[in-house]
C-alpha cells in the first residue's frame, strides 16, 4: 500500500500528531478502501525515519477511534466498520454537507447579538483609548516576580483546585491594600479573586438575577455592564447621570441590583458625593436590593479628597464591591476581585468554581509579592503624576484653544475625561482629516446621546504628542 504521507519535522504539531491527522484525513477522503492492510509500524517508521514509538501512538490513537483495526497476528488493517458517510471523498461535499450545521443557540447567545466593541483603528493619535501607559510599566520587576514562583515551584502555585477563591497571599495582602486606600475593612475570606472585573460583574449578574429582574445601570454607562446584564435576561432601568451622579428618584420598587462608579463615573467621569452615596445606600437597605460598586480607577485621584468607598459606609446595605488591577497595572493581567458580605463568600466560591475553577495562581502569587513589597504603591505614585501632568496638558490646551466654549467633566480622577465641544461636526469632520481618533460617547448611553460630547483618554498619550493633537484639533479647517 502506497502512504504518501508529508511529515514536517519544523512544525509546531508533533510527529505523531501529523501520522495521526494525515491517516484520518486519507482514510476520511476515500483514499484506502475497508479493511485495507496498512503497513506495520515498523515498515512505516523505517519509510519515513522517525521512531517506531512515535508510529505506535499515532496507530494506537486511529485503532482507539476506530479508523484502524488491529488483528492479533496478521496486522493492522483500515477498519471494515467505518460508515460509508465516513468515507465519502472530502472536496466532494454532499448538498447535506454544504449546508452550514443547523445549530440552535441558547437565549444569552441571541441577547449578546447587542454587544458592540469599540472599533480602534491604526490612526496615529488614539485620544478615545481610556488605558494605563504600558511603556511606564516596570515589567523586567514584574519577570523577576514571576520567575521567582516559577522556580519554586511549590505546589499552591501549580495544582489545581484548592483555592478557587484566590491565592491565599494575595487575598491578604488586598485586604490590606484596600484598608490603606478605600478605608474598607474586610477580611481576606471575603475577598474573592477573578479574573478581571469583568468577570466579577458576571458572577454578580448569575448570582443576583434571575431572567426578567430588573437591573438598574448608570445613564451613560459602562456597556461593559449593560450589555452583561442584559445578555443573562435583566431588563435594564436607566439612572440618568448629573453633576451629582445617578439619580435615584429612577429606581423602581422592582430594582434587585444597581451598578454604579462612584468614584470617578464612567464614563462622564463626575464623582458621586457622599450624601448621594448615603441616599443609595439608604434606599438599598430599604429595597433590600443590593449595590454593585464598580471601584475601576478611584486609585487616580488629582484633586479633592478621596471619597471613602461606599461599601465602607455600607452599614446593613448589601454592597458588592469590585476592583480590578487593569487599569493600575496593565489590562491583559486579567486579575480583578471581589469583596463580599461574609454571608455570600459560599455562594461567590462556588460561582467562580464553576465558571473556570479559578484564576492562574502563578500571577497571582507574583501579585501578592507585587504589592506586599511596596512596589503596587510606588507604581501607582509615580503614574499618579505622571497622569496629573497629562491631564494638566489637555485642560491647559482646550481652556487656551477653545475657550469658555468647551464644558470639561470628569477631570479630578481617573485616565480619562470628557468634553463637550460647541460644535461636534467641525471637530470630527477636523479629527478624521487630521489622523486623531476621536470618539463621542454616544456608545455609552442607552436613550438618546447629546451630539458633542466626546471622550479624551490622557494617560497613555506623551505629552508632546497631547500638545500636538490637541493644537490641531483647534487650528483651522484645512
Ligand atoms: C466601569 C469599568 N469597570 C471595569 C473596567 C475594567 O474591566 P476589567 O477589570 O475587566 O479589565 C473598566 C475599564 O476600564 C471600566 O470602565
Amino acid at each position: 500500500m502506497e502512504v504518501p504521507l508529508a511529515l514536517d519535522r519544523a512544525a509546531a504539531a508533533p510527529l505523531h500528531r501529523q501520522i495521526y491527522d494525515q491517516w484520518r484525513a486519507a482514510i476520511l477522503g476515500g483514499r484506502f478502501r475497508r479493511g485495507a492492510r496498512v503497513p506495520s509500524t515498523r515498515a512505516f517508521a523505517a519509510a519515513y525515519g522517525v521512531s517506531r514509538l512515535t508510529v505506535t501512538a499515532a496507530y494506537e490513537q486511529l485503532v482507539a477511534e476506530g479508523y484502524f483495526e488491529a488483528r492479533r497476528g496478521s496486522g493492522t488493517f483500515v477498519s471494515s466498520e467505518l460508515p460509508d458517510e465516513t468515507l465519502r471523498p472530502i472536496g466532494v461535499p454532499s448538498a447535506a454537507h454544504a449546508a452550514p450545521p443547523r445549530i440552535r443557540l441558547s437565549r444569552y447567545a441571541s441577547r449578546l447579538g447587542g454587544v458592540r466593541r469599540l472599533v480602534v483603528s491604526a490612526r496615529s493619535i488614539n485620544l478615545s483609548k481610556v488605558s494605563p501607559d504600558l511603556t511606564r510599566f516596570p515589567f523586567p520587576l514584574w519577570r523577576r516576580l514571576v520567575s521567582r514562583h516559577l522556580r519554586r515551584a511549590s505546589p499552591d502555585v501549580f495544582d489545581h483546585g484548592a483555592q478557587p477563591a484566590g491565592h491565599q497571599g494575595l487575598r491578604a495582602a488586598i485586604a490590606a491594600h484596600i484598608a490603606r486606600t478605600r478605608a474598607i475593612r474586610c477580611s481576606p475570606s471575603q475577598v474573592i479573586v477573578v479574573s478581571g472585573s469583568q468577570q466579577a460583574l458576571d458572577l454578580c449578574a448569575r448570582l443576583l438575577l434571575d431572567p426578567g429582574d430588573e437591573a438598574a445601570v448608570e445613564e451613560p454607562g459602562y456597556p461593559g455592564a449593560r450589555q452583561l446584564f442584559a445578555a443573562h435576561g435583566a431588563s435594564l432601568r436607566a439612572m440618568p447621570v448629573g453633576d451629582a451622579g445617578p439619580s435615584i428618584d429612577a429606581l423602581s420598587h422592582r430594582t434587585r441590583l444597581v451598578h454604579v462608579t462612584p468614584s470617578h463615573q464612567f464614563p462622564t467621569g463626575v464623582s458621586m458625593p457622599l450624601a448621594r452615596r448615603l441616599e443609595l445606600l439608604d434606599w438599598a437597605r430599604t429595597h433590600a436590593a443590593v449595590v454593585l460598586e464598580d471601584d475601576y480607577d478611584s486609585d487616580y485621584r488629582y484633586s479633592g479628597p478621596p471619597l471613602p468607598a461606599m461599601y465602607s459606609l455600607a452599614s446593613g446595605a448589601g454592597v458588592v464591591y469590585v476592583g480590578t488591577f487593569s487599569n493600575v497595572m496593565f489590562r491583559g493581567l486579567r486579575i480583578g476581585y471581589l469583596v463580599v458580605p461574609d454571608e455570600l463568600i459560599g455562594a461567590f466560591t462556588a460561582a467562580k468554581w464553576m465558571a473556570d475553577r479559578h484564576t492562574t495562581l502563578l500571577e497571582q502569587a507574583a501579585l501578592a509579592d507585587f504589592i506586599d513589597e511596596g512596589h503596587l504603591d510606588r507604581h501607582i505614585r509615580r503614574m499618579r503624576r505622571l497622569y496629573q501632568r497629562r491631564r494638566d496638558v489637555v485642560l491647559e490646551l482646550l481652556g487656551r484653544s477653545f475657550g469658555p466654549g468647551v464644558v470639561v467633566r470628569g477631570d479630578a480622577a481617573g485616565l480619562h475625561l470628557t468634553v463637550r465641544f460647541p460644535r461636534a461636526a467641525a471637530i470630527s469632520v477636523r479629527a478624521e482629516r487630521r489622523g486623531i481618533q476621536l470618539s463621542s460617547t454616544a456608545l455609552y448611553y442607552l436613550g438618546r446621546p447629546p451630539r458633542s460630547e466626546f471622550i479624551i483618554g490622557f494617560a497613555a498619550i506623551g505629552e508632546r504628542t497631547l500638545r500636538a493633537a490637541l493644537s490641531s484639533l483647534a487650528g483651522p479647517a484645512r
